[in-house]
């Protein structure tokens, strides 16, 4: 059944505490709850009854309103719901039922990681755990006791503060924690296993002492540094960027292996998946030390936005996701290079999300209907909202732009909030009008710009003509215009920005219209524009550039995000007309505007190696895919390999020099500067693995065995098992292995690069590896890591014309819809963009997902996301 924002209604009763008491057992786990239930004053019907949300795997043990036990005719119990027939104006309700984390493969609720208790409720697990008003605009404050074998669980967390503790005769103990704080049932969180802790404190600006509590299984006690040392770095920085500080006396987070996201941003005890929080030099990449420090601060930030202002139905989930991913964003860019930061940003933003917004489950920011929320995590709520977020900054500027956030969360502490009230205080704040903005939170799709340009040398006159329209998506065919702020800088012919107004060189047009035309005066000769400079709205632009003009700008533009968007471009045109050659059967030759700029860009050693990185990185088969009608799998990949082959050989002795130049003599760290080398390092060691010469196969074998960190070893292993030497491989897959076996995380790597070898035979290596002892169907880490990559990141025998790969994600769809619903719809994915493929694959595709629904009983989440698909 379909779930619609219009039909919103404020709950007829609230909760103003919550009193759970877990009985942690091997075989089942008892809860008691005390709910103290009155009356919302704000609810118009008076129903006589109570409705509260609880699964169906409840075992009811005991019911009672103010004391007085109910029994089977004074309530009903149906799919999803607890019904009881009648109930005073304020009361006390309470319920012990019995559940089985031991039994619970969908990890949402109460389940077991690894011999360690841990919840994930966001966005309806509570109602696993107890019978509830599990909506998020329920808030209460919760008092939790946990018991357990004191041996086999000494730590016992749960939200808020410890207040009570205590030893039971029969060898159990029990721990009493109170969150002041009220809060929905999905922030509720309980931990209870055999761990370990690092720990530290914190000074918040106004001088009040926090304890920082990491925790994790002992053997990974070591690698819980970079996260302690993220979370001190984004607690000062809420502190002097957004004036937020820290509430309660103790911060934790626990590490769990079983985890269906990243992490959770749980009130005062956060759970993080192991791969967004452990880190340490040996085991982890440059990638996964940054990726630590994001998610840290993400959960971190969401103390704020999220828990102190909450949302008040999941309609509104990108009120807390989009702003805390683009406080996130704008946190890393501080730590790190900015414009890397944005790069990579949009880089996904243009493959994952465009590629959302243009397939069957296309949805607004701010989506109107749902059939499952836990579809509803998507590229479009996190990435796109966070883009929406940081256009109202760059239309307010920053100053205004924290006036707003101060108003609104000065406004709405302890409430919970829609996406119109955080606008509502940006416009209060601001003074502007974003009532045609607010299009952005409520149609879908991604907004393409024509533009077209004309000089006027007699009157000094530049124009910019700017055509806006929007690809029909499925809520919607027509779209109205939207407003975007598109920054923009004229380049003189010399490489020098052109003062605009007020001598600035960076001005924000604001597009309101489907067309408009915006002048320039006194510019006294023919600009070469750069356009979206930082990329100021989630949009596709389309301006006939020449190559010699995106040279030109790959050298001269101010605004290094613009600089590399030249060579993306330059490389999409050139990479597009190699796809032409090839479909038409034409020999391939490389255009020398291509090793000229890249040749230039090698040679400029003034340049930050990670942009330098990132320039010379060809557009990805994924962005090409994404720019293409239709999807032509094999000319992509075959275009990409051959440029990628020429660039080798036409610049190897540059690769050479800048290879040895990354090389770094000091101790490592995952400092900007160094994660700059390493990635200019390794992308020079994958063309000249392309050169053709033994010797760089040497070289890379080298650099596997000598190196003293995860970032040169990994990548190594995964270009030579990516590359022709194929008789070198699987020596050094063996090796890894043996070498990393008893680290789950870098056996997930190991797993990925096998899965993601773009040689012939992958899908037989993957079939082998469901076999391997380091693969675990029950762990979703084990899943992306094998299937999840193989049908993501392998497009080239993914989309094999025998329809094997398409096979093969079906089968394994269709086994996880059992064990683990939100882990079997979001592998899915890949078969719903059928449409973008040619007819042979369209029809293998479609059947596949006809299969899928042919079989068994599909869960929700499944069932929503193929049904749409279909
Ligand atoms: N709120 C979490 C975060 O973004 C995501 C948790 C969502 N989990 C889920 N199973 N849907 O940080
Ligand atoms: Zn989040």
């Amino acid at each position: 059944s379909v779930i619609y924002l219009k039909d919103y209604q404020v709950p007829p009763f609230l909760i103003e505490s919550t009193q759970l008491r877990f009985e942690l057992e091997d075989d089942r786990t008892l809860v008691k709850a005390e709910l103290r239930l009155t009356r919302n004053p704000e609810c118009q019907v008076k129903p006589r009854g109570l409705l509260m949300h609880g699964d169906e795997s409840l075992r009811l043990c005991r019911l009672a309103v103010d004391g007085q036990v109910l029994t089977a005719k004074d309530y009903s119990i149906d799919a999803g719901t607890l019904t009881i027939a009648e109930v005073p104006d304020q009361f006390i309700l309470e319920s012990v039922v019995e559940i089985d984390p031991a039994k619970n493969t969908a990890l949402e609720g109460l389940y077991l990681s690894d011999g360690v208790y841990c919840t994930q409720c966001e966005a309806e697990g509570f109602r696993r755990i107890t019978y509830y008003l599990d909506r998020p605009d329920v808030m209460s404050v919760f008092t939790t006791t946990v018991v357990a074998d004191k041996a086999r669980f000494p730590v016992l967390l749960s939200n808020g503060n410890p207040v009570a503790e205590g030893d039971d005769s029969d060898g159990r103990h029990w721990v009493t924690w109170e969150d002041p704080f009220p809060k929905p049932a999905y922030l509720f969180a309980l931990v209870a296993g055999d761990l370990k802790h690092i720990e530290d404190t914190f000074t918040t600006a106004s001088g009040k002492q926090v304890a920082l509590r990491l925790f994790a299984e002992e053997k990974d006690l070591d690698k819980l540094d970079h996260a302690m040392t993220s979370l001190k770095a984004s607690m000062r920085w809420d502190e002097q960027v957004y004036g937020r500080e820290y509430d309660l006396e103790i911060y934790m987070i626990v590490a769990v292996d079983f985890f269906n996201m990243g992490a959770m941003e749980n009130k005062g005890l956060n759970v993080f998946n192991t791969s967004c929080v452990l880190a340490s030099q040996k085991t982890t990449t440059d990638a996964g030390f940054q990726r630590v420090e994001a998610v840290v601060a993400h959960e971190y930030f969401h103390n704020w936005s999220g828990n102190r202002v909450t949302c008040r139905d999941w309609f509104q989930l990108s009120l807390k996701e989009g702003f805390t991913v683009f406080r996130d964003a704008e946190f890393s860019a501080d730590m790190n290079s900015r414009t890397v930061k944005r790069v990579e940003d949009v880089q996904l933003l243009r493959t994952a999300q465009f590629s959302e917004d243009a397939g069957p489950m296309a949805h607004p920011v701010r989506p109107a209907s749902f059939i499952e929320i836990s579809n509803f995590y998507t590229m479009t709520v996190y990435e796109k909202g966070a883009e929406v977020v940081r256009m109202i900054h760059t239309l307010l500027g920053p100053d205004q732009f924290r006036a707003g956030s101060d108003l609104y969360f000065e406004r709405h502490d302890g409430q919970a909030v829609t996406t119109d009230d955080f606008v509502a205080a940006m416009e209060a704040a601001s003074g502007r009008d974003l009532t045609q903005f607010k299009r952005w939170y409520s149609q879908a799709g991604t907004p393409v710009l024509d533009i077209t340009d004309e000089y006027d040398p007699s009157e000094s006159v530049y124009r910019l003509r700017v055509k806006q329209s929007c690809p029909p998506t499925p809520e919607a065919s027509e779209k109205a215009p939207f407003h975007i702020p598109l920054q923009v800088g004229l380049l003189s012919p010399e490489g020098t920005d052109m003062p605009l107004e007020n001598g600035a060189t960076t001005v924000t047009l604001e597009l309101t219209e489907s067309e408009q035309t915006f002048t320039f005066t006194g510019i006294p000769q023919k600009p070469v524009p750069s356009l979206l400079r930082g990329f100021s709205a989630p949009v596709k632009l389309n301006y006939a550039y020449s190559q010699a003009e995106l040279v030109f700008l790959m050298q001269h533009d101010s605004d290094g995000f613009n600089r590399w968007e030249a060579a993306q471009k330059l490389g999409v045109i050139i990479l597009q007309a190699l796809i032409a050659d090839y479909q038409a059967g034409r020999e391939l030759i490389l255009s020398d505007a291509l090793v000229g700029a890249y040749r230039a860009v090698l040679n400029d050693t003034t340049l930050d190696p990670a942009m330098v990185a990132k320039v010379l990185t060809l557009p990805s088969q994924a962005y090409l895919g994404e720019l293409s009608t239709q999807i032509d799998v094999d000319a992509i990949h075959a275009a990409r390999e051959f440029a990628m082959n020429a660039l080798a050989c036409a610049l190897e002795a540059e690769f050479s020099q800048a290879y040895k130049r990354c090389l770094i003599d000091v101790a490592y760290q995952p400092s900007a500067e160094q994660v700059a080398q390493r990635m200019l390092k390794n992308l020079c060691l994958s063309y000249l693995l392309r050169a053709g010469k033994p010797e760089y196969l040497a070289l890379a074998q080298q650099q596997f065995s000598d190196a003293d960190n995860m970032t040169d070893e990994q990548a190594a292993l995964a270009l030579v098992v990516h590359s022709n030497y194929q008789d070198a491989a699987p020596a050094m897959l063996s090796q890894f292995y043996s070498r990393w076996s008893q680290e789950s995380l870098v056996v997930n790597s190991w797993l990925a690069v096998q899965a993601s070898n773009p040689c012939p035979g992958a899908l037989s290596q993957v079939e082998a590896l469901m076999q391997h002892e380091a693969f675990n169907m029950k762990n979703p880490n084990k899943v992306r890591s094998l299937i999840g990559a193989f049908c993501g990141q392998n497009p080239v025998n993914f989309h094999a014309k025998d329809g094997s790969g398409y096979r093969f994600l079906a089968d394994q769809v269709v086994a996880l819809n059992e064990l683990n619903p939100q882990i079997a719809s979001r592998l899915v994915a890949p078969l719903t963009k059928w449409k973008r493929y040619d007819e042979t694959r369209q029809q293998l595709m479609r059947d596949q997902l006809q299969r899928i629904m042919d079989s068994a009983e599909l869960s929700r989440d499944v069932y929503e996301v193929v049904s749409k698909s279909i």
